[in-house]
C-alpha cells in the first residue's frame, strides 16, 4: 500500500507532489511527507501525521522551494503512524520514499546498527536509506548505490531516492510493488499509480520487477538490476484527469456509483456482437481452441473482486458447462492446491496489484495453468504476468469501497461465460442473443435503477442508521450480492453486517434475527424465487425489519416486506448488475449519515500489496 510520487522539471515541485499525493491518498492516509532538493540548502523534508491536509499546513508554515522532489502517503505496516515513522526517510545525503515491505528488516537493522548507523524510526524503509548511504560513502554513484542496496533486500518495494550529491536526478526501482514513470516536456515523473500523473502527462512507462530508472528533466533511462539497458516505448493512457475528480459529488464513492452506466458502456463497447448473437472474443486473448479444451476454471480474487468471481462459477457452469471453482486468493496461495495444465485460472482484480491474487496466480501459472486476468488498471502486475487480459474499462476508481469496478467485473465475467459457452456449443445462439441484447440495454437499465431508487434508499438508510447489525440474504447469483452488500456496509459505515446464502439461515444464523435487525432480502424473479420468498417470510415471522430488493411489480414480495426496492425484469444472469446498486447506495447513505470518512475508511487502503 502507500503511495509514492516524484517530480523533476522546472516548475516548483511541492505543489505537483502534493497534487499527486492527493490523487494517491486512497492508497494510505496515516501520514505523509515530501523531500525537495532546495537550491543551496540541500534536501529538506516536511512530514506530518494524519491526512494530507496536515502536511499542507506544515508546508504553508515552512514552504519548500525547488524543482526536484519526492513524496509519500503512508499506510502503516512497520511502526505506528507518527512523524518519525513518516516518509521520506533520510540517511546522510540520501532521502527515500518506499511502498512495500522489506521482509529481512530485522537482520538488516542488526547489521546496520552494528556498523554504527543511527536509526531513528521503527520502519523497514529507513534501513534502505542507510544501505544506500553506505554505498554512496564508498564513492558510488546514486544509481550504483541503489543497485548495491537492492541486492541486499528481500521483499517488496517501489522506491524513489534523492541524493544531495546528485541533485539533478531521481533514482527509482521496483520489485512487487507498482511504479509508473511519466514523460513530460522537459520534466519527468514517477508515481505508484496512473491517476497521480494524469494532469501532467499521459505518456507513461510501467516498470517491471527488477528494474531501475534514472529520471532526469529531459530523459528517463531504464535498466535491469544487473545494469543491462531496457528499451520500452511509453504507452499513451486514455484516462482523462477529470475522471479522477469528484465532479461536484460529495464523495468519490457517490460519483463512482452514479458513473456506473457510463463505465458499463465503456466496458461493453466493441464486445457485443449483436448480429452474430455472440461476444467478440479478440480482447479476451484466448483462442477458440483454448475455449474448447479447457478442463476446469479456477477463479482467484480477494474482497469485492472475490464476490464478482463467485458469479463466474454460476455463469461458467450454467452457460459453458465447465467445472468451476472460486478461491480466495489469500487462502489458495501457499496451499499447494491441485491446479495445472488444462486449468484456466481467472485472476480478478480491480487494481491488478493485490499481492495475494498476484502470488496465487503466479503459483498456478508455474504449475502449468493458463492465466487470464480481469483487471481495471492497465499495465498493472497481474495483467503483465498473465497469458491473456480482459480489461474492465471503468476508469480510475478512487473510493476505497469498490463499486463501478465491481459491476464492470460482473459484466466481463458474464461476457466471458457467454463467449465460452458459444465456443463449446453449450449455449444456444438464441439464449446468447437474449443475453447480448440485455447487456446492450444494461447501461440504461442501470441508470433507471440508480435514479429510481436513490431517494427511497436514502430514506431507508436514515431510518436504520442506528441499527447495530444488518443481515443480507440471497440465493444463487444473489448470494455473492448479499456478501457484497454486507461488505460495503461494513467497510465504510463500520456497522456489523453479514451476508448469508438464504437457504443457510435455518442452519444457525436465523437465531440472530429479532425486531432490531434489518434484513435485506434479495428476491428477484429468478429460478430460486419461490424458495427465496419462503426465506423472506421466515425472517418476517421472527419480527425482522425486512427490506426486499425484488423485480418490479412483485406483489408477493411487497406483502411480506416492510419496504420494497424494485428493479426492472431482466434475464436472471443480469440481476446481480441491478440488485447491487441499491445496496451500494444504502451503504453510502448510512456511512454519510454517520459522518464516517466514506472515501478513506479507517484501517483500509485501496490496493492491498501486503501479506
Ligand atoms: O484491487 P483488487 O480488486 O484486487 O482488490 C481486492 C480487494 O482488496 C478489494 O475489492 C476490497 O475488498 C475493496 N475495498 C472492497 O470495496
Amino acid at each position: 500500500m502507500c503511495g509514492i510520487v516524484g517530480y523533476i522539471g522546472s516548475q516548483p515541485s511541492a505543489p505537483i507532489l502534493l497534487d499527486g499525493l492527493r490523487r494517491l491518498e486512497y492508497r494510505g492516509y496515516d501520514s505523509a511527507g515530501l523531500a525537495v532538493q532546495v537550491p543551496g540548502a540541500g534536501i529538506e523534508i516536511r512530514r506530518a501525521v494524519g491526512k494530507l491536509r496536515n502536511l499542507e499546513s506544515a508546508l504553508r508554515e515552512r514552504p519548500l522551494d525547488g524543482s526536484v522532489g519526492i513524496g509519500h502517503t503512508r499506510w502503516a505496516t512497520h511502526g505506528r503512524p507518527s512523524e518519525v515513522n513518516a516518509h521520506p526517510h533520510v540517511a546522510g545525503p540520501i532521502a527515500l520514499v518506499h511502498n512495500g515491505i522489506i521482509e529481512n528488516h530485522l537482520e538488516l537493522r542488526r547489521r546496520l546498527e552494528g556498523r554504527g548507523c543511527a536509526i531513528a524510526s521503527d520502519t523497514d524503509t529507513e534501513l534502505v536509506a542507510h544501505l544506500i548511504q553506505l554505498e554512496v560513502a564508498q564513492g558510488k554513484s546514486l544509481e550504483d548505490a541503489v543497485r548495491g542496496a537492492l541486492a541486499e533486500l528481500q521483499g517488496a518495494y517501489a522506491i524513489a531516492v534523492l541524493s544531495e550529491k546528485e541533485p539533478e536526478r531521481i533514482v527509482v526501482a521496483k520489485h512487487s510493488s507498482p511504479l509508473v514513470v511519466g514523460l513530460g516536456e522537459g520534466e519527468s515523473f514517477c508515481a505508484s499509480d496512473i491517476p497521480a500523473l494524469l494532469p501532467y502527462t499521459r505518456d507513461m512507462i510501467f516498470l517491471e520487477d527488477g528494474e531501475v530508472a534514472v529520471l532526469e528533466r529531459d530523459r528517463i533511462r531504464i535498466s535491469k538490476l544487473d545494469g543491462t539497458a531496457v528499451e520500452r516505448a511509453p504507452r499513451r493512457i486514455d484516462w482523462s484527469p477529470v475522471m479522477a475528480e469528484k465532479a461536484g459529488y460529495k464523495h468519490f464513492m457517490l460519483k463512482e456509483i452514479f458513473e456506473q452506466p457510463r463505465a458499463m458502456e465503456d466496458t461493453l463497447r466493441g464486445r457485443l456482437d449483436r448480429e452474430a448473437r455472440d461476444i467478440h472474443g479478440h480482447e479476451i486473448g484466448l483462442s477458440d481452441d483454448d475455449a474448447r479444451t479447457v478442463r476446469r476454471v479456477v477463479l482467484l480474487a480477494c474482497g469485492t473482486s472475490h464476490h464478482a468471481a463467485m458469479t463466474g462459477r454460476y455463469h461458467i457452469e450454467a452457460l459453458a458447462r465447465v467445472p468451476t471453482v472460486v478461491e480466495l486468493a489469500s487462502e489458495f496461495r501457499g496451499r499447494d492446491g491441485v491446479v495445472g495444465e488444462g486449468d484456466l485460472v481467472i485472476a480478478v482484480s480491480q487494481s491488478g496489484e493485490t499481492l495475494d491474487t498476484l502470488v496465487a496466480a503466479k503459483e498456478a501459472k508455474a504449475k502449468g495453468a493458463k492465466v487470464l486476468a480481469i483487471a481495471n488498471v492497465i499495465g498493472s502486475a497481474i495483467p503483465r504476468m498473465s497469458d491473456a487480459v480482459f480489461y474492465t474499462h471503468a476508469g480510475p476508481e478512487i473510493g476505497v469501497a469498490s463499486t463501478k469496478c465491481f459491476t464492470t467485473q460482473l459484466a466481463n465475467i458474464l461476457m466471458f461465460a457467454i463467449w465460452l459457452g458459444r465456443r463449446r456449443d453449450t449455449l444456444s445462439a438464441d439464449r446468447a442473443g437474449a443475453l447480448v441484447e440485455a447487456l446492450a440495454r444494461l447501461p440504461h437499465t442501470m441508470q433507471d435503477v440508480l435514479t429510481g431508487t436513490r431517494q427511497l434508499v436514502a430514506n431507508l438508510a436514515r431510518r436504520y442508521v442506528d441499527a447495530r447489525d444488518v443481515l443480507y440474504l440471497g440465493r444463487g447469483l444473489s448470494f455473492p450480492i448479499a456478501l457484497e452488500g454486507a461488505l460495503k456496509l461494513k467497510e465504510i459505515s463500520y456497522v456489523h453486517a453479514e451476508g448469508y446464502a438464504a437457504g443457510e439461515m435455518k442452519h444457525g444464523p436465523i437465531a440472530l434475527i429479532d425486531s432490531h435487525v434489518p434484513v435485506i432480502c434479495l428476491v428477484p424473479r429468478d429460478s430460486h424465487y419461490d424458495r427465496s420468498l419462503s426465506n423472506l417470510q421466515e425472517a418476517k415471522a421472527r419480527e425482522a425489519r425486512v427490506i426486499s430488493v425484488a423485480t418490479e411489480g412483485d406483489e408477493a414480495a411487497r406483502t411480506f416486506s416492510d419496504d420494497l426496492i424494485e428493479v426492472p425484469d431482466v434475464p436472471e444472469e443480469l440481476t446481480p448488475l441491478l440488485t447491487v446498486l441499491p445496496l451500494q447506495l444504502y451503504a453510502y447513505y448510512v456511512a454519510d449519515y454517520k459522518g464516517t470518512d466514506v472515501d478513506q475508511p479507517r484501517n483500509l487502503a485501496k490496493t492491498v500489496t501486503v501479506e
